[in-house]
């Protein structure tokens, strides 16, 4: 492509930003120009700044090596099209900073939670909701934007079971009730993340604020534009248990569902997951997994560790179908946290807004 879309990142030398240089490494719409991190990293090398942090298993790029990491509050000089945020910092200063880029004329997709309940955001799974990107001309309206918008990535764990719920949904089964017991791994903590004293051979019932996000954000998913606004879905309960586990990488959720008066049978649901497919399969975006709903038909899987890769990481694995004693059905899920449940699902994000014309290179705009 002549003129790619200019991109940073903003919290290169954090876990979600490393896997975000991984995942652009010759992307054929994307061209990664600047690495953002905190005012300490700035000025250095990326190398130097990350001073030994890298925990990709492929090497770093030799050509970001030497380029000079940018403080990310300063937006001077910016030349860029696009960000994808993801920072370890508190929510007032993320809401102020994403405004900012927005306002400077830059495309946020944003990992980071500050903004995924503002109401004039869309927060994205591609293959479920991508029609609340109606929601960025209002925003753009409301706010003043010219260029630039925001745009937010949901919690990396209700990746592993919110599409498999949606994909029956979608087919005309009603849920009214969720369960779920989620196992997260260590790498969605961030580096260094959770001490190895107190994850080896344990567990950790408890995650900051996840079981908040993991009851509220499919409600915002699964909702609808009226009036300019969005309306949460309603008539869903959910409940939530999130554990930390001494995993590396893939979040695992253990999910009971009760359907409202119409029930699939369990021949039904297999189906519409073999067959589900969205808008990122039907536009063929390079990261988009040929197959978004995977099911092992082994009795012990999806395991995350052998699971977690399959389709460029971005499916999500299912398994272990079954009849619920105390609702209707129970399965498990997975999904692996830092490329679907991070830079692969806000690369996705970024890909359909290209190919739906709502990211356009410098060289193509009139103005800012
Ligand atoms: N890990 C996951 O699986 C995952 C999944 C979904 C969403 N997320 C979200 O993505 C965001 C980043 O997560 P992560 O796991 O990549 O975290 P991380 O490994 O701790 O990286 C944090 C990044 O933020 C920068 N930073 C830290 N303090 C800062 C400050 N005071 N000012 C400006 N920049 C600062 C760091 O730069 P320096 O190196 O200069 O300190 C680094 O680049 C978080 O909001 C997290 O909740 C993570």
């Amino acid at each position: 492509m002549a003129n790619k879309i200019k991109v940073g990142i903003l919290g290169a030398t954090g876990m979600v930003g490393q896997k975000y240089i991984q995942l652009l490494q010759n992307h054929p719409f994307f061209e990664l120009t600047s690495l953002f991190a905190s005012p300490k990293s700035a000025g250095k090398s990326y190398l130097e700044a990350l001073n030994s942090r890298w925990q990709m298993t492929t090497p770093i790029p030799e050509n970001l090596q030497n380029l000079i990491v940018k403080d990310v509050f300063d937006l001077q000089n910016l030349n860029l099209d696009l960000v994808f945020s993801c920072l370890d910092l508190d929510k007032n200063s993320i809401l102020e900073l994403e405004d900012r880029y927005a306002k400077a004329g830059v495309v946020v997709v944003s990992n980071n939670s500050a903004n995924r309940s503002t109401g004039d955001v869309p927060m994205i799974i591609p293959e479920i909701n991508h029609s609340h990107l109606d929601l960025i001309a209002i925003q753009k309206k409301q706010r003043g934007y010219k260029k630039g918008f925001i745009v937010v990535k949901p919690n990396c764990s209700i990746q592993s079971y919110l599409l498999p719920i949606f994909a029956l949904i979608n087919s005309g089964f009603e849920v009214q009730k969720i369960l779920v017991t989620t196992m997260q791994a260590i790498s969605g903590a961030g580096y260094p993340g959770v001490s190895g004293l107190d994850l080896i051979d344990n567990l950790i019932p408890f995650i900051a604020g996840e079981e908040e996000k993991t009851e509220q954000e499919p409600l915002k998913i699964l909702g609808t534009i009226e009036n300019e606004k969005l309306v949460l879905k309603s008539n869903l309960q959910i409940s939530a248990s999130c554990n930390r586990v001494p995993v590396i990488d893939g979040h695992s959720a253990s999910v009971s569902l009760l359907f409202g008066e119409k029930k699939p049978t369990a021949e039904q649901i297999l189906e519409i997951w073999q067959n589900f497919a969205g808008l990122p399969q039907e536009l063929n975006l390079p990261l988009a997994p040929i197959q978004p709903i995977i099911y092992k038909t082994e009795e012990n899987r999806p395991q995350p560790r052998k699971d977690r890769d399959l389709d460029k990481a971005m499916s999500v694995v299912v398994g272990r179908l079954r009849k619920c004693s105390v609702l209707d059905y129970k399965f498990t899920g997975l999904s692996h946290n830092t490329v679907r449940g991070a830079a692969g699902g806000g690369l996705l994000i970024a890909e359909m807004l290209f190919k739906l014309g709502y990211l356009k290179t410098s060289a193509n705009q009139e103005s800012n």
